[in-house]
């Protein structure tokens, strides 16, 4: 496995160009199952997530072809409805092509997902919107073992402890395109990345009205077909590069960034003082010689996403004053505090709140995080560091940031890949 060092302490300054969002771009690629003809994807980022969404394709009979940042899925004629656990078991997002099968194939296996670092992620909504379009599920083995033969269109609320569930409305949404009948989802999650995939669906012919609201309505069709899009750009990687600009005191543009997808994240920078003005094709991002300590409470979009917590909370670590992080999505979503307090932060955690006292300033140190963002926050905590700062198993890395090391490079950072023993 590799690690990641960095040599902190100098300003980043530049263009940094914003890759395709991953979380688009990963229920489009399982969409694409919901015909039989072939759908052209642009603007899909070389990561390791995507890679494993291929490989599940593959794994039911559709061909594949990646040319650069261009995928084509021809699904034509694929009869396997299996979602093996040893594909599922690495990557959560999975589930998502549990509604294709359904809706196309009227019968789906799908591994049950189970927990992972970041909490228990459970799956009951998912199962609850598929049991309401008469879906009849069980599970075997460790399997959704799920029958759609009599699927047809309801009325559904899609709503759970922690609110809206952004892979869930994916699923139910993209089951509805091809069952008899009208599906409201109430409760709808409104993410860009939910609305990305609606007008995906719409491009294959689906009836969606109303989405990025929380009521989305369906009527299904008898027939999809292949379509041609261009996925959003990431806001969250877009978001991480905000800060790496903000915590360096640097003067960053972020080539292709959406500010409109990031209103909360730019509301929160801006009252710690960071200078964040939208220009064509982007967004420039000055870092405030002092920060001001901001509280931050993660919630469904437009709310801050909790995929910006970690890195936020970076940022904090070295602003004067006493920051609050609240985290209303996932409540244990906190394993950085620990590496963050390793590299002289100070950091209490209070139930779901985390209290950051920030410090002068922190010190490299060989640190290692088991989830994506968590691992993003530490790279932006080596990049404000004194010294050197070896960020290990970058394998959660790269699941999410396109050339992490490549772009910051250009950006100024000193950092470097290296196999780690
Ligand atoms: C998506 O996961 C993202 N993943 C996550 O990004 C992101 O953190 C999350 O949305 C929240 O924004 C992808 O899009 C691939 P949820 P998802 O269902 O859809 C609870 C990253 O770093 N819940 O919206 O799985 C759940 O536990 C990743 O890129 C249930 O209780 O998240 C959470 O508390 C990590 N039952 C809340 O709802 C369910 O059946 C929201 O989760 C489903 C979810």
């Amino acid at each position: 496995m590799d690690k990641l060092v960095i040599e902190g302490g100098r300003r980043l300054e530049g263009t940094v160009t914003i890759s395709g969002a991953k979380n688009a771009c990963l229920p489009i690629l399982a969409a694409t199952l919901l015909s039989d003809e072939k759908s052209v994807i642009r603007n899909i980022p070389s990561l390791r997530d995507i890679a494993t969404m291929l490989k599940i394709l593959k794994n039911f009979g559709a061909r594949v072809v990646q040319d650069g940042d261009v995928i084509t899925v021809e699904p034509k004629g694929y009869t396997k409805y299996t979602a093996p656990y040893d594909l599922v078991s690495t990557m959560r997002a999975s589930i998502c092509v549990l509604g294709p099968l359904l809706a196309k194939q009227k019968k789906a296996e799908v591994s049950f997902p189970g927990g992972c670092i970041i909490g228990p992620r459970p799956i009951d909504i998912h199962l609850k919107g598929l049991s309401a379009l008469n879906a009849k599920l069980k599970v075997e083995r460790g399997y959704i073992i799920a029958d759609g033969s009599k699927m047809r269109g309801s009325h559904i609320y899609l709503g759970g402890h922690f609110g809206s569930s952004v892979l869930a409305t994916a699923n139910i949404m993209m089951a509805a395109t091809l069952i008899k009948g009208v599906t409201t989802i109430e409760n709808a999650a409104c993410e860009p990345e939910v609305m990305d995939l609606a007008a995906f669906l719409v491009k294959m012919g689906a009836k969606i009205k109303d989405y990025g609201s929380h009521r989305i309505i369906v009527e299904g069709v008898k027939k999809l077909h292949g379509a041609d899009h261009s996925v959003i750009p990431d806001r969250i990687e877009a978001g991480t590069y905000m800060i790496a600009s903000a915590i360096t005191k640097g003067d960053v543009t972020l080539k292709n960034a959406k500010l409109e997808h990031l209103i909360a994240v730019e509301d929160k920078l801006s009252e710690a003082g960071i200078d964040i003005k939208k220009v064509p094709n982007g967004i420039r991002v000055r870092g405030a010689r002092r920060l001001k300590p901001i509280d931050v409470t993660t919630l469904p979009y437009p709310g801050f996403p909790t995929d910006m917590q970690a890195q936020v909370m970076s940022l904090m670590t070295v602003t004067d004053g006493i920051s609050v992080i609240t985290e209303k999505i996932y409540p244990e979503r906190f394993i950085h505090i620990s590496e963050m307090n390793r590299m002289g932060a100070n950091i209490i955690l209070e139930g779901a709140n985390a209290i950051v006292k920030g410090v002068k300033a922190l010190s490299g140190a060989p640190v290692m995080a088991s989830d994506l963002r968590a691992s993003a926050a530490l790279v932006l905590a080596g990049l404000v560091a004194k010294d050197r700062t070896d960020v290990h198993r970058i394998y959660h890395l790269d699941r999410g940031y396109e050339k992490i090391e490549e772009k910051l490079t250009k950006l100024g950072a000193k950092v470097w890949r290296e196999k780690d023993k």
